[in-house]
Protein backbone atom coordinates (compact mmCIF):
# COMPACT_ATOMS: atom_id res chain seq x y z
CA UNK A 1 0.00 0.00 0.00
CA UNK A 2 1.46 3.29 -1.24
CA UNK A 3 2.25 5.42 2.15
CA UNK A 4 0.43 8.93 1.82
CA UNK A 5 0.20 8.18 -1.80
CA UNK A 6 3.88 7.48 -2.36
CA UNK A 7 5.85 9.83 -0.03
CA UNK A 8 9.09 9.00 -1.09
CA UNK A 9 8.48 10.44 -4.18
CA UNK A 10 5.72 12.91 -4.81
CA UNK A 11 4.41 15.59 -1.97
CA UNK A 12 2.17 13.36 0.82
CA UNK A 13 -1.23 12.80 0.56
CA UNK A 14 -1.69 15.38 -3.01
CA UNK A 15 -3.64 14.00 -5.77
CA UNK A 16 -0.39 13.50 -7.69
CA UNK A 17 1.13 11.06 -5.07
CA UNK A 18 -2.02 8.79 -5.54
CA UNK A 19 -1.54 9.24 -9.06
CA UNK A 20 1.97 8.68 -9.28
CA UNK A 21 1.29 5.70 -6.56
CA UNK A 22 -1.04 4.41 -9.11
CA UNK A 23 1.38 3.35 -11.85
CA UNK A 24 2.48 1.04 -9.36
CA UNK A 25 -0.31 -0.30 -6.89
CA UNK A 26 -4.00 0.37 -6.92
CA UNK A 27 -3.51 -0.06 -2.71
CA UNK A 28 -3.23 3.03 -1.12
CA UNK A 29 -3.23 4.13 2.92
CA UNK A 30 -3.87 8.34 3.51
CA UNK A 31 -4.66 10.27 6.61
CA UNK A 32 -8.09 12.66 6.69
CA UNK A 33 -8.88 15.15 9.31
CA UNK A 34 -12.28 17.26 9.12
CA UNK A 35 -11.15 21.21 8.60
CA UNK A 36 -13.08 24.55 9.94
CA UNK A 37 -15.53 24.53 6.93
CA UNK A 38 -16.80 20.64 8.03
CA UNK A 39 -15.27 18.81 4.78
CA UNK A 40 -12.65 15.67 5.19
CA UNK A 41 -9.51 17.16 3.91
CA UNK A 42 -6.36 14.89 3.20
CA UNK A 43 -3.84 15.73 5.17
CA UNK A 44 -1.49 14.30 7.83
CA UNK A 45 -0.86 16.85 10.53
CA UNK A 46 -2.73 18.95 12.81
CA UNK A 47 -1.66 22.20 10.95
CA UNK A 48 -0.66 22.94 7.34
CA UNK A 49 2.66 24.43 8.65
CA UNK A 50 5.03 21.62 7.42
CA UNK A 51 3.48 20.46 3.95
CA UNK A 52 2.06 24.03 2.72
CA UNK A 53 3.32 27.49 2.41
CA UNK A 54 0.53 28.58 4.93
CA UNK A 55 0.14 28.82 8.69
CA UNK A 56 -2.68 27.13 10.82
CA UNK A 57 -4.67 24.45 12.42
CA UNK A 58 -6.25 22.52 9.76
CA UNK A 59 -9.69 22.81 12.24
CA UNK A 60 -10.01 26.06 12.52
CA UNK A 61 -9.28 26.78 8.47
CA UNK A 62 -11.98 26.18 5.80
CA UNK A 63 -11.77 23.82 2.86
CA UNK A 64 -11.50 27.57 0.43
CA UNK A 65 -8.53 28.90 2.95
CA UNK A 66 -7.14 25.14 3.20
CA UNK A 67 -7.29 24.69 -1.03
CA UNK A 68 -5.45 27.69 -1.67
CA UNK A 69 -2.26 26.95 -0.24
CA UNK A 70 0.54 25.14 -1.98
CA UNK A 71 1.26 21.64 -0.74
CA UNK A 72 3.63 20.49 -3.25
CA UNK A 73 6.60 23.45 -3.12
CA UNK A 74 7.59 22.13 0.25
CA UNK A 75 8.29 18.43 -1.55
CA UNK A 76 10.47 20.19 -5.05
CA UNK A 77 10.23 23.00 -7.70
CA UNK A 78 8.20 20.06 -9.34
CA UNK A 79 5.33 20.36 -7.92
CA UNK A 80 4.56 24.08 -7.58
CA UNK A 81 0.47 24.52 -7.27
CA UNK A 82 -0.18 20.87 -6.16
CA UNK A 83 -3.32 21.66 -3.38
CA UNK A 84 -4.32 20.01 -0.58
CA UNK A 85 -7.30 17.47 -1.67
CA UNK A 86 -10.82 17.22 -0.02
CA UNK A 87 -11.69 13.36 0.57
CA UNK A 88 -14.42 13.47 -1.98
CA UNK A 89 -12.31 15.15 -4.82
CA UNK A 90 -9.73 12.74 -3.90
CA UNK A 91 -11.66 9.66 -4.18
CA UNK A 92 -14.00 11.06 -7.33
CA UNK A 93 -10.58 11.91 -9.37
CA UNK A 94 -8.95 8.14 -8.87
CA UNK A 95 -9.75 5.01 -10.91
CA UNK A 96 -12.59 3.25 -9.60
CA UNK A 97 -10.05 -0.06 -8.87
CA UNK A 98 -8.56 1.46 -6.23
CA UNK A 99 -8.66 0.88 -2.57
CA UNK A 100 -8.29 2.80 0.43
CA UNK A 101 -6.84 2.67 3.70
CA UNK A 102 -8.40 5.73 5.48
CA UNK A 103 -6.61 6.74 8.76
CA UNK A 104 -9.08 9.05 10.50
CA UNK A 105 -7.36 11.47 12.61
CA UNK A 106 -9.06 13.55 15.49
CA UNK A 107 -6.94 16.00 17.76
CA UNK A 108 -10.81 17.20 19.50
CA UNK A 109 -13.22 15.97 22.11
CA UNK A 110 -15.52 12.49 21.58
CA UNK A 111 -18.06 14.98 20.30
CA UNK A 112 -15.19 16.00 17.74
CA UNK A 113 -14.45 12.05 17.00
CA UNK A 114 -18.12 11.83 16.26
CA UNK A 115 -18.97 14.35 14.29
CA UNK A 116 -16.00 13.14 11.92
CA UNK A 117 -17.72 9.60 11.65
CA UNK A 118 -21.01 11.46 11.03
CA UNK A 119 -18.86 12.97 7.97
CA UNK A 120 -17.46 10.09 6.58
CA UNK A 121 -19.82 7.71 6.48
CA UNK A 122 -22.56 9.18 4.46
CA UNK A 123 -19.94 10.71 1.83
CA UNK A 124 -18.31 6.53 1.86
CA UNK A 125 -22.03 5.88 1.00
CA UNK A 126 -22.96 8.71 -1.43
CA UNK A 127 -19.85 7.74 -3.50
CA UNK A 128 -20.45 4.39 -3.56
CA UNK A 129 -16.82 3.36 -2.26
CA UNK A 130 -17.57 1.42 1.00
CA UNK A 131 -16.28 -1.74 -0.61
CA UNK A 132 -13.00 -0.79 -1.66
CA UNK A 133 -12.22 1.14 1.86
CA UNK A 134 -11.29 -0.01 5.21
CA UNK A 135 -10.98 2.37 8.05
CA UNK A 136 -8.20 2.78 10.25
CA UNK A 137 -6.88 4.76 13.27
CA UNK A 138 -4.85 4.79 16.66
CA UNK A 139 -8.24 5.85 18.19
CA UNK A 140 -10.17 2.76 18.96
CA UNK A 141 -12.89 5.36 20.36
CA UNK A 142 -13.24 6.56 16.94
CA UNK A 143 -13.25 3.46 15.13
CA UNK A 144 -15.90 2.06 17.53
CA UNK A 145 -18.18 5.25 16.43
CA UNK A 146 -17.89 4.17 13.00
CA UNK A 147 -18.82 0.46 13.56
CA UNK A 148 -22.09 1.92 15.36
CA UNK A 149 -22.96 4.32 12.37
CA UNK A 150 -21.80 1.37 9.90
CA UNK A 151 -21.02 -2.39 11.14
CA UNK A 152 -20.39 -3.54 7.95
CA UNK A 153 -17.26 -1.29 7.11
CA UNK A 154 -14.19 -2.79 7.29
CA UNK A 155 -12.01 -0.96 10.28
CA UNK A 156 -7.76 -1.94 11.31
CA UNK A 157 -6.54 -0.78 14.64
CA UNK A 158 -3.65 1.14 14.48
CA UNK A 159 -0.84 0.18 16.77
CA UNK A 160 2.42 1.75 17.93
CA UNK A 161 5.54 -0.18 19.24
CA UNK A 162 3.62 -0.44 23.04
CA UNK A 163 0.11 -1.50 23.31
CA UNK A 164 -2.09 -3.37 25.37
CA UNK A 165 -4.34 -5.77 24.01
CA UNK A 166 -7.69 -4.60 26.38
CA UNK A 167 -7.27 -1.04 24.44
CA UNK A 168 -7.53 -2.13 21.33
CA UNK A 169 -9.68 -5.31 20.92
CA UNK A 170 -12.71 -3.89 22.23
CA UNK A 171 -13.46 -2.15 18.83
CA UNK A 172 -13.20 -5.55 17.08
CA UNK A 173 -11.07 -4.03 14.25
CA UNK A 174 -10.83 -6.92 11.20
CA UNK A 175 -7.45 -5.41 10.25
CA UNK A 176 -3.96 -5.20 12.79
CA UNK A 177 -2.11 -2.44 11.60
CA UNK A 178 1.15 -2.75 14.22
CA UNK A 179 4.34 -0.50 13.67
CA UNK A 180 6.61 -3.04 11.26
CA UNK A 181 8.97 -3.40 13.78
CA UNK A 182 6.99 -4.67 16.52
CA UNK A 183 6.29 -7.88 13.88
CA UNK A 184 7.27 -11.48 14.58
CA UNK A 185 6.41 -15.10 12.70
CA UNK A 186 4.91 -15.96 16.10
CA UNK A 187 2.68 -13.16 16.53
CA UNK A 188 1.64 -12.87 12.95
CA UNK A 189 0.51 -16.49 12.83
CA UNK A 190 -1.31 -15.52 16.34
CA UNK A 191 -3.23 -13.16 14.81
CA UNK A 192 -4.20 -14.62 11.80
CA UNK A 193 -5.28 -17.78 14.16
CA UNK A 194 -7.52 -14.89 16.03
CA UNK A 195 -9.11 -13.93 12.59
CA UNK A 196 -7.39 -10.36 12.11
CA UNK A 197 -5.50 -9.28 8.44
CA UNK A 198 -2.13 -7.99 9.68
CA UNK A 199 -0.86 -5.08 7.08
CA UNK A 200 2.29 -3.13 9.31
CA UNK A 201 3.49 0.23 8.50
CA UNK A 202 6.05 1.95 7.00
CA UNK A 203 8.53 -0.40 5.56
CA UNK A 204 10.90 1.23 3.39
CA UNK A 205 13.97 -1.00 3.41
CA UNK A 206 14.28 -4.28 1.46
CA UNK A 207 15.45 -5.90 4.54
CA UNK A 208 12.19 -5.48 6.54
CA UNK A 209 10.36 -6.49 3.67
CA UNK A 210 12.18 -9.60 3.11
CA UNK A 211 11.83 -10.00 7.40
CA UNK A 212 7.82 -8.85 6.49
CA UNK A 213 6.91 -11.17 3.77
CA UNK A 214 8.94 -14.27 6.06
CA UNK A 215 6.77 -13.08 9.21
CA UNK A 216 3.49 -13.70 6.78
CA UNK A 217 2.30 -10.48 6.37
CA UNK A 218 -0.88 -9.50 4.01
CA UNK A 219 0.47 -6.49 2.93
CA UNK A 220 2.92 -3.57 3.47
CA UNK A 221 2.24 -0.04 3.75
CA UNK A 222 5.74 1.83 2.14
CA UNK A 223 6.41 5.39 1.17
CA UNK A 224 8.15 3.92 -2.08
CA UNK A 225 5.66 1.13 -3.59
CA UNK A 226 7.64 1.59 -6.77
CA UNK A 227 10.94 -0.28 -5.51
CA UNK A 228 8.68 -2.65 -3.43
CA UNK A 229 7.00 -3.70 -6.71
CA UNK A 230 10.63 -4.24 -7.86
CA UNK A 231 11.36 -6.53 -5.20
CA UNK A 232 8.07 -8.49 -5.21
CA UNK A 233 8.86 -9.11 -9.17
CA UNK A 234 12.50 -9.90 -8.11
O1 LIG B 1 -1.31 4.15 8.61
C1 LIG B 1 -0.01 3.84 8.91
C2 LIG B 1 0.78 5.05 9.30
O2 LIG B 1 0.47 6.04 8.37
C3 LIG B 1 0.50 5.54 10.69
O3 LIG B 1 1.35 6.56 11.08
O4 LIG B 1 1.94 8.91 11.50
O5 LIG B 1 2.31 7.95 9.26
O6 LIG B 1 0.02 8.43 10.03
P1 LIG B 1 1.39 8.01 10.44
CA1 LIG C 1 -1.24 7.56 8.33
Amino acid sequence: MGHRGTRGLAPENTLVSFQIANRFTPYFELDTMLCGSGELVVIHDETVDRTTNGKGRVSDLSLEEIQSLDAGAFFSEEFVGESIPSLRELFEKMPSNCIFDIEVKSEGEEKERIRLAEALIPLLKELKIENRVFISSFDSFLLGKVKEKNPSLLRGQLLDSVWKEEDWKVSEPDLILPNHRSVTKEWISQLHKEGYLVIPYTANEEADWIRLKEAGVDGIITDRPDLLLSYLEK
